[in-house]
């Protein structure tokens, strides 16, 4: 229990949710005083036609706008540098994300770049940032990432090939607006990867090191929601119901995480991201049942408490705990994610992903504390298919 710890607890963005709320685009950009908006995108929203009606509006509504889709996976630095100079070039007083984790990611670290000098990195942990920043509308468009209720961008420093963290309440999104039906064509194997990055967010929240009870609420509402829902959305994408419960449960996981912070699953994801471009929800969902093994005697009574979250029942914690690790597994599977295996990474490659795990921010976040030996247990653990 953390109740006799102290915390803060500052939400900056205002969440508009329900099926349809993307219409309201145009009035949320005028409650802002929003005159030209610049787009920010990738190329697969637009190959899902996506943006189509939002433009369509927008025109109809008179609003000047024009639009950035050169965003990769895994956003990079020259992205957000690209993204920014168009901004400047544009005169944009504002920025409207649709899609993924990437392009709203990339979006607030271009909300900095667009009014400061100096490159992405320089901003990394939320440092330089001095002045204000363009105000940011997020849509997302698939149910994972929870960047639309975070105030944290993770950038792929492109020379170095190593994923930062800019973390700052100015890059909250002003708006989120959450429309479930933007997530409906998601493919099965996106919904499945997103949605295990969301259940990430959610379980590291809930055992971090600087967990606390606001945050925690929401993780353990996050989890039982995307334990309910997950499979339903993989299998019938069509089902709104499904997606609904599964875009609440990663905005809950994106409350909780962007204020207990998320641990050594993030540290290992984002080194395997950086070196080699592997999606993150993949590399997540991977991950997240061999690091749960791995810190369990850390954070028995959490994980006994995340089963409940799960709808498992048990005679006693240490089985509670035991059979919540086994559910995650059993989850990663039904939904299809593949081996590590299959990533192909490189076992000479381990020691270098082991020490940028450490030097993640969020390493001190988890419960056991991970050195590089640690990390190394846990890739070799992983290479050995266990
Ligand atoms: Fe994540």
């Amino acid at each position: 229990m953390n109740l006799l710890k102290g915390f803060g607890f500052e939400l900056p963005t205002r969440i508009e949710y329900g099926p349809g709320v993307i219409r309201t685009l145009p009035q949320v950009l005028a409650q802002l005083n929003l005159q030209r908006t610049l787009l920010v995108t990738d190329p697969g929203v637009q190959a899902a036609r996506l943006l189509d009606p939002v433009c369509a509006q927008l025109d109809q509504a008179g609003i000047t706008y024009e639009c950035f889709s050169a965003v990769a996976a895994n956003p990079k630095d020259y992205n957000v540098e690209a993204g920014a100079t168009m901004a400047r070039e544009f005169g944009a007083d504002g920025l409207v994300a649709i899609g993924g984790g990437s392009p709203i990611d990339c979006a607030k670290a271009m909300s900095i770049c667009a009014t400061h000098d100096g490159a992405p990195r320089n901003f990394e942990r939320g440092r330089n940032v001095t002045e204000a920043v363009l105000p940011l509308v997020a849509v997302p468009t698939t149910a994972g990432t929870g960047s639309e209720v975070t105030f944290s961008a993770v950038i792929t420093d492109s020379l170095e090939n190593y994923k930062f963290s800019i973390r700052h309440t100015k890059i909250g999104p002003a708006v989120a607006l959450v429309d479930p039906e933007l997530t409906i064509s998601m493919p099965p194997a996106l919904t499945a990867a997103t949605g295990m990055d969301a259940l990430t967010h959610a379980i590291e929240a809930y055992t971090s090191m600087v967990a606390e009870p606001l945050a925690d609420a929401a993780a353990l509402y996050a989890i039982e929601l995307i334990s309910r829902y997950l499979r339903t959305a993989v299998d019938n994408g069509r089902d709104l119901e499904a997606r609904a419960g599964m875009l609440m449960g990663s905005l809950l996981a994106g409350m909780a995480f962007s204020h207990a912070d998320v641990a050594a699953v993030h540290c290992i994801a984002e080194a395997m991201g950086g070196r080699y471009d592997t999606p993150h929800g993949v590399c997540n969902a991977v991950v997240l049942p061999a690091m749960m093994r791995y810190n369990l005697d850390w954070c028995r009574a959490q994980y006994a408490r995340i089963g409940l979250a799960l709808g498992l029942t048990a005679t006693d914690e240490a089985r509670g705990a035991q059979r919540a690790v086994a559910a995650v597994e059993q989850l990663a599977g039904d939904v299809g994610l593949p081996s590590f295996a299959s990533f192909g990474v490189d076992p000479a490659d381990f020691e270098l992903l082991a020490e940028n795990s450490v030097k993640n921010g969020s390493n001190p976040s988890n419960p056991r504390p991970m050195a590089a030996a640690d990390y190394l247990a846990v890739l070799e653990a992983l290479q050995a298919g266990s």
